[in-house]
Protein backbone atom coordinates (compact mmCIF):
# COMPACT_ATOMS: atom_id res chain seq x y z
CA UNK A 1 0.00 0.00 0.00
CA UNK A 2 1.50 3.34 -0.87
CA UNK A 3 1.13 6.01 2.16
CA UNK A 4 1.52 9.71 1.53
CA UNK A 5 1.46 12.75 4.24
CA UNK A 6 0.45 16.39 3.41
CA UNK A 7 1.84 17.95 5.96
CA UNK A 8 2.14 21.55 7.53
CA UNK A 9 -0.78 22.86 5.19
CA UNK A 10 -1.48 25.88 6.30
CA UNK A 11 -5.13 26.27 4.51
CA UNK A 12 -6.78 23.00 3.54
CA UNK A 13 -9.95 23.27 1.31
CA UNK A 14 -12.15 19.87 1.72
CA UNK A 15 -15.13 21.25 0.42
CA UNK A 16 -16.58 18.93 3.18
CA UNK A 17 -18.51 21.09 5.50
CA UNK A 18 -18.22 18.24 8.36
CA UNK A 19 -14.81 17.93 7.72
CA UNK A 20 -13.95 21.98 8.53
CA UNK A 21 -15.44 25.28 8.83
CA UNK A 22 -18.61 27.16 6.38
CA UNK A 23 -18.81 25.70 2.77
CA UNK A 24 -15.55 25.00 2.13
CA UNK A 25 -15.04 22.88 4.85
CA UNK A 26 -11.50 25.28 5.58
CA UNK A 27 -9.14 23.66 8.17
CA UNK A 28 -5.83 25.70 9.27
CA UNK A 29 -2.67 24.54 9.89
CA UNK A 30 -3.80 20.89 8.90
CA UNK A 31 -2.48 17.68 7.03
CA UNK A 32 -3.47 15.03 4.82
CA UNK A 33 -3.34 11.36 4.47
CA UNK A 34 -3.16 9.70 1.06
CA UNK A 35 -3.59 5.85 0.68
CA UNK A 36 -3.53 4.30 -2.91
CA UNK A 37 -4.38 7.20 -4.76
CA UNK A 38 -7.34 8.31 -2.16
CA UNK A 39 -8.20 10.43 0.90
CA UNK A 40 -7.86 8.38 3.60
CA UNK A 41 -7.69 11.52 5.92
CA UNK A 42 -8.17 15.27 6.37
CA UNK A 43 -7.90 16.98 9.47
CA UNK A 44 -5.54 19.10 12.07
CA UNK A 45 -1.92 18.35 12.42
CA UNK A 46 -2.12 18.04 15.62
CA UNK A 47 -4.45 14.69 15.18
CA UNK A 48 -3.04 12.71 12.43
CA UNK A 49 -3.45 8.95 12.82
CA UNK A 50 -0.60 6.60 13.61
CA UNK A 51 0.30 5.16 10.44
CA UNK A 52 2.49 3.02 8.06
CA UNK A 53 5.60 4.03 7.63
CA UNK A 54 4.76 6.98 5.34
CA UNK A 55 6.57 9.65 2.64
CA UNK A 56 6.27 13.41 4.00
CA UNK A 57 5.20 16.10 1.63
CA UNK A 58 5.95 19.05 3.80
CA UNK A 59 3.54 22.02 1.94
CA UNK A 60 5.24 24.78 3.96
CA UNK A 61 1.92 26.64 4.90
CA UNK A 62 0.70 27.01 2.20
CA UNK A 63 -2.83 26.62 0.69
CA UNK A 64 -4.12 22.96 -0.54
CA UNK A 65 -7.20 22.73 -2.45
CA UNK A 66 -9.14 20.08 -4.53
CA UNK A 67 -7.99 19.65 -7.62
CA UNK A 68 -10.19 21.95 -10.30
CA UNK A 69 -13.01 20.17 -12.34
CA UNK A 70 -13.56 21.80 -15.37
CA UNK A 71 -17.07 20.39 -16.60
CA UNK A 72 -16.93 22.01 -20.00
CA UNK A 73 -14.57 21.42 -22.82
CA UNK A 74 -14.06 21.67 -26.49
CA UNK A 75 -10.33 20.13 -27.08
CA UNK A 76 -10.89 17.79 -30.41
CA UNK A 77 -10.15 20.03 -32.83
CA UNK A 78 -7.58 21.28 -35.32
CA UNK A 79 -5.55 24.94 -36.24
CA UNK A 80 -7.00 27.84 -34.42
CA UNK A 81 -8.91 31.10 -35.02
CA UNK A 82 -6.77 34.02 -34.12
CA UNK A 83 -7.52 36.41 -37.22
CA UNK A 84 -11.17 35.80 -35.94
CA UNK A 85 -9.97 37.24 -32.45
CA UNK A 86 -8.29 39.94 -33.92
CA UNK A 87 -11.69 41.09 -36.01
CA UNK A 88 -13.05 40.63 -32.70
CA UNK A 89 -11.07 43.00 -30.76
CA UNK A 90 -11.45 44.92 -33.47
CA UNK A 91 -15.23 45.65 -33.29
CA UNK A 92 -16.47 42.62 -35.17
CA UNK A 93 -19.35 40.54 -33.53
CA UNK A 94 -19.08 36.82 -32.61
CA UNK A 95 -21.61 34.46 -34.55
CA UNK A 96 -22.15 30.69 -33.71
CA UNK A 97 -21.03 30.45 -37.97
CA UNK A 98 -17.14 30.44 -36.77
CA UNK A 99 -17.31 26.81 -35.72
CA UNK A 100 -17.33 25.88 -39.37
CA UNK A 101 -14.01 27.18 -40.18
CA UNK A 102 -12.95 25.07 -37.37
CA UNK A 103 -14.93 21.61 -38.20
CA UNK A 104 -13.00 22.16 -41.83
CA UNK A 105 -9.50 21.97 -40.20
CA UNK A 106 -10.35 19.15 -38.07
CA UNK A 107 -11.65 17.27 -41.20
CA UNK A 108 -8.31 17.36 -42.31
CA UNK A 109 -5.94 16.51 -39.49
CA UNK A 110 -4.73 13.43 -38.90
CA UNK A 111 -5.41 11.33 -36.28
CA UNK A 112 -2.10 11.75 -34.46
CA UNK A 113 -2.22 15.40 -35.19
CA UNK A 114 -5.50 15.83 -33.10
CA UNK A 115 -4.37 13.65 -30.70
CA UNK A 116 -1.22 15.71 -29.99
CA UNK A 117 -3.68 18.95 -29.75
CA UNK A 118 -6.08 17.41 -27.02
CA UNK A 119 -3.13 15.98 -25.01
CA UNK A 120 -1.29 19.54 -25.23
CA UNK A 121 -4.45 21.23 -23.69
CA UNK A 122 -5.34 18.23 -20.99
CA UNK A 123 -1.65 18.60 -19.96
CA UNK A 124 -1.78 22.65 -19.71
CA UNK A 125 -4.79 22.36 -17.78
CA UNK A 126 -3.61 20.15 -15.28
CA UNK A 127 -0.46 22.18 -15.05
CA UNK A 128 -2.89 25.35 -14.05
CA UNK A 129 -4.80 22.38 -11.43
CA UNK A 130 -7.33 21.14 -13.27
CA UNK A 131 -7.38 17.03 -12.63
CA UNK A 132 -10.71 16.68 -14.05
CA UNK A 133 -11.82 17.35 -17.10
CA UNK A 134 -14.89 17.19 -19.88
CA UNK A 135 -14.31 16.84 -23.72
CA UNK A 136 -16.77 17.29 -26.40
CA UNK A 137 -17.16 16.22 -29.76
CA UNK A 138 -18.46 19.12 -32.27
CA UNK A 139 -15.55 20.10 -35.27
CA UNK A 140 -16.30 16.95 -36.82
CA UNK A 141 -19.98 17.06 -38.14
CA UNK A 142 -20.10 13.81 -40.13
CA UNK A 143 -20.39 10.42 -38.61
CA UNK A 144 -16.67 9.13 -38.78
CA UNK A 145 -15.68 12.47 -37.99
CA UNK A 146 -17.44 12.90 -34.70
CA UNK A 147 -16.92 9.14 -33.81
CA UNK A 148 -13.32 9.51 -33.95
CA UNK A 149 -13.29 12.96 -32.09
CA UNK A 150 -14.83 11.12 -29.05
CA UNK A 151 -12.52 7.97 -29.80
CA UNK A 152 -9.58 10.52 -29.45
CA UNK A 153 -11.12 11.89 -26.06
CA UNK A 154 -12.02 9.28 -24.82
CA UNK A 155 -8.21 8.48 -24.84
CA UNK A 156 -7.78 11.10 -22.25
CA UNK A 157 -10.51 11.49 -20.06
CA UNK A 158 -13.48 9.38 -18.88
CA UNK A 159 -16.29 12.82 -19.13
CA UNK A 160 -16.83 12.28 -23.44
CA UNK A 161 -19.87 14.47 -24.53
CA UNK A 162 -21.34 13.84 -28.48
CA UNK A 163 -21.62 17.50 -29.51
CA UNK A 164 -22.74 16.51 -33.37
CA UNK A 165 -25.21 19.67 -32.67
CA UNK A 166 -23.08 21.94 -32.66
CA UNK A 167 -23.76 23.98 -35.83
CA UNK A 168 -25.44 22.51 -39.12
CA UNK A 169 -22.20 21.99 -41.72
CA UNK A 170 -22.06 23.82 -44.79
CA UNK A 171 -23.16 20.30 -47.06
CA UNK A 172 -25.97 20.57 -44.96
CA UNK A 173 -27.10 24.23 -45.07
CA UNK A 174 -30.00 23.49 -47.62
CA UNK A 175 -31.59 21.09 -45.42
CA UNK A 176 -30.94 21.34 -41.99
CA UNK A 177 -33.77 19.12 -40.35
CA UNK A 178 -31.55 16.23 -42.57
CA UNK A 179 -28.96 17.12 -40.44
CA UNK A 180 -31.22 16.84 -37.30
CA UNK A 181 -32.19 13.10 -38.65
CA UNK A 182 -28.37 12.30 -38.98
CA UNK A 183 -27.63 13.52 -35.49
CA UNK A 184 -30.36 11.28 -33.68
CA UNK A 185 -29.97 8.05 -36.07
CA UNK A 186 -26.93 7.25 -38.02
CA UNK A 187 -24.21 9.72 -36.56
CA UNK A 188 -25.50 8.88 -32.26
CA UNK A 189 -25.20 5.29 -33.11
CA UNK A 190 -21.78 6.05 -34.47
CA UNK A 191 -21.10 7.72 -31.10
CA UNK A 192 -22.99 6.07 -28.49
CA UNK A 193 -20.05 3.54 -27.45
CA UNK A 194 -17.67 6.74 -26.74
CA UNK A 195 -19.35 9.23 -24.90
CA UNK A 196 -21.57 9.43 -21.65
CA UNK A 197 -23.20 13.02 -22.07
CA UNK A 198 -24.93 14.42 -25.16
CA UNK A 199 -25.04 18.49 -25.91
CA UNK A 200 -27.11 20.40 -27.98
CA UNK A 201 -26.15 24.17 -28.92
CA UNK A 202 -29.44 25.27 -28.56
CA UNK A 203 -28.93 28.96 -30.27
CA UNK A 204 -30.20 30.92 -32.93
CA UNK A 205 -27.63 30.48 -36.24
CA UNK A 206 -27.54 26.89 -34.63
CA UNK A 207 -30.30 24.58 -33.38
CA UNK A 208 -33.79 25.55 -32.44
CA UNK A 209 -35.96 24.50 -29.45
CA UNK A 210 -37.68 21.65 -31.29
CA UNK A 211 -34.44 20.55 -32.74
CA UNK A 212 -32.57 20.47 -29.75
CA UNK A 213 -35.69 18.29 -27.57
CA UNK A 214 -35.47 15.93 -30.42
CA UNK A 215 -31.91 15.03 -30.49
CA UNK A 216 -31.28 14.59 -26.80
CA UNK A 217 -34.46 12.88 -26.22
CA UNK A 218 -32.64 10.20 -29.01
CA UNK A 219 -29.66 10.90 -27.21
CA UNK A 220 -30.96 9.58 -23.64
CA UNK A 221 -32.99 7.00 -25.32
CA UNK A 222 -29.48 5.26 -25.75
CA UNK A 223 -28.80 5.70 -22.61
CA UNK A 224 -26.53 9.22 -22.82
CA UNK A 225 -27.27 11.72 -20.68
CA UNK A 226 -28.21 15.26 -21.10
CA UNK A 227 -25.87 18.66 -20.83
CA UNK A 228 -27.18 21.73 -23.24
CA UNK A 229 -25.31 24.68 -24.58
CA UNK A 230 -28.60 27.41 -23.76
CA UNK A 231 -28.72 31.73 -23.40
CA UNK A 232 -25.38 31.82 -24.85
CA UNK A 233 -25.76 34.83 -27.55
CA UNK A 234 -29.34 35.88 -26.66
CA UNK A 235 -32.73 34.23 -24.70
CA UNK A 236 -33.87 30.50 -26.12
CA UNK A 237 -35.47 27.79 -24.75
CA UNK A 238 -32.58 26.09 -24.09
CA UNK A 239 -32.75 26.08 -20.12
CA UNK A 240 -36.61 25.14 -19.93
CA UNK A 241 -35.66 22.14 -22.48
CA UNK A 242 -32.68 21.37 -20.39
CA UNK A 243 -34.60 20.79 -16.56
CA UNK A 244 -37.55 19.29 -18.81
CA UNK A 245 -35.48 16.52 -19.88
CA UNK A 246 -33.57 16.19 -16.75
CA UNK A 247 -30.15 17.65 -18.20
CA UNK A 248 -26.94 17.75 -15.48
CA UNK A 249 -26.23 21.03 -16.71
CA UNK A 250 -27.30 24.13 -18.23
CA UNK A 251 -24.26 25.69 -19.57
CA UNK A 252 -23.52 29.24 -20.64
CA UNK A 253 -26.70 30.68 -19.05
CA UNK A 254 -25.73 34.08 -20.23
CA UNK A 255 -29.50 35.67 -20.68
CA UNK A 256 -32.29 33.71 -18.44
CA UNK A 257 -35.87 34.34 -18.26
CA UNK A 258 -37.30 35.00 -14.50
CA UNK A 259 -39.24 31.25 -15.23
CA UNK A 260 -35.58 29.75 -16.25
CA UNK A 261 -33.63 31.29 -13.29
CA UNK A 262 -36.49 29.28 -11.20
CA UNK A 263 -36.48 26.14 -12.76
CA UNK A 264 -32.62 26.12 -12.50
CA UNK A 265 -33.37 26.82 -8.69
CA UNK A 266 -35.81 24.06 -8.20
CA UNK A 267 -34.85 21.62 -10.62
CA UNK A 268 -31.46 19.13 -10.72
CA UNK A 269 -29.67 20.96 -13.48
CA UNK A 270 -27.09 22.86 -13.11
CA UNK A 271 -26.14 26.21 -14.12
CA UNK A 272 -22.13 26.35 -15.35
CA UNK A 273 -21.03 29.80 -15.87
CA UNK A 274 -18.09 29.94 -18.64
CA UNK A 275 -16.77 33.83 -18.38
CA UNK A 276 -14.06 33.06 -20.44
CA UNK A 277 -16.56 33.17 -23.41
CA UNK A 278 -17.79 36.48 -22.18
CA UNK A 279 -13.98 37.73 -21.53
CA UNK A 280 -13.15 36.61 -25.35
CA UNK A 281 -16.55 37.40 -26.89
CA UNK A 282 -16.28 41.17 -25.06
CA UNK A 283 -20.14 40.33 -23.88
CA UNK A 284 -21.72 41.02 -20.76
CA UNK A 285 -21.49 38.55 -18.60
CA UNK A 286 -23.73 35.71 -16.89
CA UNK A 287 -25.71 37.23 -13.60
CA UNK A 288 -23.88 34.65 -11.25
CA UNK A 289 -25.77 36.38 -8.20
CA UNK A 290 -29.37 35.99 -9.76
CA UNK A 291 -28.64 32.62 -9.64
CA UNK A 292 -26.96 32.10 -6.94
CA UNK A 293 -30.03 34.31 -4.47
CA UNK A 294 -32.09 31.86 -6.39
CA UNK A 295 -30.39 28.98 -4.71
CA UNK A 296 -29.10 27.57 -8.28
CA UNK A 297 -26.22 25.13 -8.19
CA UNK A 298 -23.38 26.79 -10.23
CA UNK A 299 -20.15 25.41 -11.61
CA UNK A 300 -17.71 27.46 -13.27
CA UNK A 301 -15.80 26.38 -16.43
CA UNK A 302 -12.92 26.93 -19.15
CA UNK A 303 -14.69 26.25 -22.08
CA UNK A 304 -11.63 25.55 -23.82
CA UNK A 305 -11.92 25.88 -27.82
CA UNK A 306 -10.47 27.75 -30.49
CA UNK A 307 -13.78 30.25 -31.27
CA UNK A 308 -15.00 31.77 -27.85
CA UNK A 309 -12.17 30.90 -25.21
CA UNK A 310 -8.77 29.71 -25.55
CA UNK A 311 -8.31 29.43 -22.08
CA UNK A 312 -7.94 26.43 -20.27
CA UNK A 313 -7.10 28.18 -17.30
CA UNK A 314 -9.29 28.03 -14.49
CA UNK A 315 -7.65 30.17 -11.63
CA UNK A 316 -7.92 33.10 -14.63
CA UNK A 317 -11.91 32.32 -14.54
CA UNK A 318 -12.25 32.34 -11.25
CA UNK A 319 -10.37 35.83 -11.03
CA UNK A 320 -13.18 36.53 -13.46
CA UNK A 321 -16.13 35.07 -11.61
CA UNK A 322 -15.17 37.53 -8.25
CA UNK A 323 -14.20 40.77 -10.23
CA UNK A 324 -17.10 40.86 -12.51
CA UNK A 325 -19.59 38.73 -11.90
CA UNK A 326 -19.76 39.23 -7.72
CA UNK A 327 -19.44 36.11 -6.89
CA UNK A 328 -17.26 35.71 -3.75
CA UNK A 329 -14.42 34.01 -3.50
CA UNK A 330 -15.55 31.17 -1.59
CA UNK A 331 -18.78 30.64 -4.22
CA UNK A 332 -16.09 30.53 -6.50
CA UNK A 333 -13.93 28.03 -5.97
CA UNK A 334 -16.81 25.93 -4.52
CA UNK A 335 -17.91 26.55 -8.40
CA UNK A 336 -14.91 25.42 -9.68
CA UNK A 337 -14.50 22.33 -7.42
CA UNK A 338 -17.25 20.99 -6.11
CA UNK A 339 -19.63 22.95 -8.59
CA UNK A 340 -18.16 21.47 -11.64
CA UNK A 341 -18.19 17.39 -9.75
CA UNK A 342 -21.98 18.22 -9.55
CA UNK A 343 -22.61 19.32 -13.31
CA UNK A 344 -20.77 15.93 -14.15
CA UNK A 345 -23.16 14.13 -11.84
CA UNK A 346 -19.04 13.07 -9.63
CA UNK A 347 -19.04 12.54 -6.21
CA UNK A 348 -15.33 11.04 -6.29
CA UNK A 349 -14.05 14.54 -7.31
CA UNK A 350 -14.66 17.99 -6.34
CA UNK A 351 -14.01 17.08 -2.36
CA UNK A 352 -11.27 16.18 -0.38
CA UNK A 353 -13.40 13.93 2.35
CA UNK A 354 -12.07 10.66 3.39
CA UNK A 355 -12.70 8.27 0.36
CA UNK A 356 -12.32 11.01 -2.63
CA UNK A 357 -9.85 10.83 -5.08
CA UNK A 358 -6.41 12.09 -3.95
CA UNK A 359 -6.69 15.00 -6.59
CA UNK A 360 -5.48 18.28 -4.96
CA UNK A 361 -3.13 21.66 -5.80
CA UNK A 362 -0.78 23.49 -3.60
CA UNK A 363 -0.84 26.98 -4.21
CA UNK A 364 2.36 29.18 -3.99
CA UNK A 365 0.22 31.32 -1.44
CA UNK A 366 -1.01 31.07 2.01
CA UNK A 367 -4.88 31.30 1.46
CA UNK A 368 -7.32 30.36 -2.21
CA UNK A 369 -8.59 33.40 -2.13
CA UNK A 370 -5.30 34.74 -3.75
CA UNK A 371 -6.79 32.70 -6.62
CA UNK A 372 -8.39 36.08 -6.78
CA UNK A 373 -6.81 38.40 -5.46
CA UNK A 374 -2.84 38.03 -7.06
CA UNK A 375 -4.85 37.49 -10.88
CA UNK A 376 -2.94 36.11 -13.60
CA UNK A 377 -0.12 35.23 -11.11
CA UNK A 378 0.91 30.91 -11.72
CA UNK A 379 0.21 30.05 -8.51
CA UNK A 380 -0.24 26.46 -9.08
CA UNK A 381 2.92 24.95 -7.35
CA UNK A 382 2.23 21.26 -7.76
CA UNK A 383 -0.54 19.02 -9.04
CA UNK A 384 -1.56 15.74 -7.32
CA UNK A 385 -3.83 13.13 -9.26
CA UNK A 386 -5.03 10.03 -7.80
CA UNK A 387 -1.91 10.84 -5.39
CA UNK A 388 1.00 10.95 -8.15
CA UNK A 389 2.56 14.36 -8.19
CA UNK A 390 2.44 16.10 -11.45
O1 LIG B 1 -19.10 27.00 -25.92
N1 LIG B 1 -21.18 27.76 -28.04
C1 LIG B 1 -20.78 26.82 -28.70
N2 LIG B 1 -19.59 26.27 -28.60
C2 LIG B 1 -18.44 27.00 -28.15
C3 LIG B 1 -17.90 27.90 -29.20
C4 LIG B 1 -17.32 27.13 -30.28
C5 LIG B 1 -16.58 27.92 -31.31
O2 LIG B 1 -16.77 29.15 -31.48
O3 LIG B 1 -15.76 27.26 -31.97
C6 LIG B 1 -18.74 27.70 -26.84
O4 LIG B 1 -18.58 28.93 -26.69
FE1 LIG C 1 -19.08 25.26 -25.34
Amino acid sequence: MSSLLIDNIGSLVTNAPDVGQGALGLLEDAALVIEDGLVAWAGPRALVPEGAARERFDAGGRAVIPGFVDSHAHLVFAGDRTSEFEARMSGRAYTAGGIRTTVAATRTATDDELRAGVRRLVGEALRSGTTTIECKSGYGLTVEDEARSLRLAAEQTAEVTYLGAHVVPPEYAGDPDAYVDLVRGAMLDACVPHARWIDVFCERGAFDGDQTRAILTAGKERGLVPRVHAGQLGPGPGVRIAVELGAASADHVTHLSDADVEALASGGTVATLLPGAEFSTRSPYPDARRLLDAGATVALAADCNPGSSYTTNIPFCIALAVRDMNMTPVEALRAATMGGAQALRRTDVGHLAPGARADFVLLDAPSHVHLAYRPGVPLVARVWKDGVPG
